[in-house]
């Protein structure tokens, strides 16, 4: 049973390994007529999952926050009192979404949804500095403000993604609108994939000047 925590996880760094998984480079090709079932859209707190989910939605695509599901099954149970936070079993998330939309074309949206197996992953990035401006703006303490500035250098998410079975790819929206990323996500599950594989991204330079 894998617990986490849903509204403000902090997620553990590791760097991510070299080289495009083999996933992503079977994907595309083995699926001729792209056919995808499920997609998830995540990305450290603040990174526009939402807002691009929005968009989404009023193109006509199902797009449903993770946290609306687990909240209708039932789901958010302790709080976390540090963080602020529910915590979340992921089989349960699983099951409650597996239940609800089996076998049904879904992008899924929220920071766990990388968590859900899915076929096709797409993580939302943001510069640290602008995600800090973001996340201080919402009022959050400082620590936790901190923590997913510092989850967001460490590409914890893409990390964690890249662990799961299924293509995974990254955005970053730095400099982008949501209606821009909404139009990038279109392109991404459309096959154009080649300038959003995970990697390219790097905030190394911006973490060095916070020594
Ligand atoms: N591309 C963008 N450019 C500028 N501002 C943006 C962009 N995307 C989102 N924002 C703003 O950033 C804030 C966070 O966006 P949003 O709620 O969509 O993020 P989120 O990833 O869903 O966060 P959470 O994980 O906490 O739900 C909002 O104030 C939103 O208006
Ligand atoms: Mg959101």
């Amino acid at each position: 049973m894998q617990i986490v925590t849903l509204g403000r996880e902090i997620h553990g760094g590791k760097d991510a390994e070299e080289g495009e998984p083999a996933s992503n480079k079977s994907f595309f090709n083995t699926v001729g007529l792209l056919r995808l079932m499920r997609i998830a859209l995540t990305g450290t707190p603040g990174t526009g999952k939402s807002s691009v989910g929005d968009i989404l939605r009023n193109r006509g695509w199902d797009a449903v926050e993770v946290s609306a599901i687990a909240r209708e099954a039932g789901l958010l149970k302790e709080v976390d009192q540090r963080r602020g936070s529910y915590e979340i079993d992921i089989d349960e998330l699983q099951e409650a979404v597996d239940s609800r939309y089996h076998r049904k074309e879904i992008v899924l949206v929220g920071h766990l949804a990388h968590l859900v197996s899915n076929d096709l992953c797409i993580v939302l990035r943001c510069r640290p500095k602008l995600l800090r401006s973001r996340l201080a703006e919402r009022g959050w303490p400082e620590a936790k403000v901190d923590e997913n500035v510092e989850a967001e250098a460490l590409d914890a998410i893409l990390v964690e993604a890249m662990e799961q079975d299924g293509a995974v790819f990254e955005i970053d929206t730095s400099d982008m609108d949501s209606s821009a990323v909404a139009e990038v996500v279109q392109d991404i599950v459309a096959g154009k994939t080649e300038k959003y594989r995970p990697g390219h991204i790097d905030w190394s330079s911006e973490v060095l000047d916070w020594y």
